[in-house]
């Protein structure tokens, strides 16, 4: 498995009728297995942006290409278990559910087996450091074992190309490092394709790049390091 590549030309996405702008002609380009930082104040369209890139939400005008296909060409669903990974700021498991039961979750959808959903749900567990945790309920985890288990299921269907928003945003500084370093580290071993979304420097320094929107754009400044790639 390896990452893909995602270029945005032009997207732009409103809201409410065209009342609110969120993106204004988006253009960026990450290259398989890149890890990018995207950074920029509240309200300039982060999220959004990693929404449209995960077939969340479409865009109202330009094209988004993740691996070659046109994404308003695919079926949503289907592209968003087959090729993309997603970790959000707060996690957003199920506490009645066991940390392996969660990370199974993904794989049901795909029919996995039950049998091979526990032992890729125990070696991605074990790959995160929480070998240890796999029948406990999240309640009784800390935030950065929350957020493992949430890498874990993440990557349940080996994604190519893994969206974070916000990952680390409710972490003390440690612990989002030691997040961090995973995900590093993850990148590496399968080479997949990384944006994450953070406005904390100690984490956007470590990536290969970063972008940062402002009002809706991406800033001349990091459009230069996008067009470089
Ligand atoms: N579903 C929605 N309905 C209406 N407006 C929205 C919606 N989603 C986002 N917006 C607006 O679009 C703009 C961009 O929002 P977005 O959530 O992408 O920003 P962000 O950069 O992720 O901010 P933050 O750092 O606070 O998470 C904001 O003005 C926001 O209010
Ligand atoms: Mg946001």
């Amino acid at each position: 498995m390896s990452g893909v590549d995602v270029v945005l030309d032009g997207v732009s996405k409103t809201f409410e009728g065209g009342r609110i702008g969120a993106l204004s002609a988006v253009s960026l380009r990450l290259a398989a297995g890149d890890f990018v930082a995207l950074t920029g104040p509240s309200g300039s369209g982060k999220s959004t942006l990693l929404n449209l890139i995960g077939a969340l939400d479409r865009p109202d005008a330009g094209s988004i290409v993740v691996g070659g296909e046109e994404l308003s060409r695919l079926d949503a669903a289907e592209y968003r278990a087959a090729t993309v990974g997603f970790v959000f700021q707060f996690h957003n498991l199920i506490p009645t559910l066991s940390a392996a039961e969660n990370v199974q979750i993904p794989m049901i959808g795909r029919g996995v087996a039950r049998r091979d959903r526990e032992r890729r749900s125990r070696a991605l567990l074990e790959e995160v450091g929480l070998a240890e945790r796999l029948d406990s309920s999240p309640t009784t985890l800390s935030g950065g074992e929350r957020q493992r288990v949430a890498i874990a299921r993440a990557l349940a269907n080996e994604p190519r190309l893994l969206l974070a928003d916000e990952p680390t945003g409710a972490l003390d500084s440690d612990t989002s490092g030691e997040i961090l370093q995973l995900l590093l580290r993850l990148r590496d071993q399968r080479r997949m394709t990384v944006l994450l979304v953070t406005n904390d420097q100690s984490v956007s320094q470590q990536a290969d790049r970063v972008l940062r929107l402002r009002d809706g754009s991406v800033e001349p400044a990091a459009q230069t390091d996008a067009d470089s790639v």
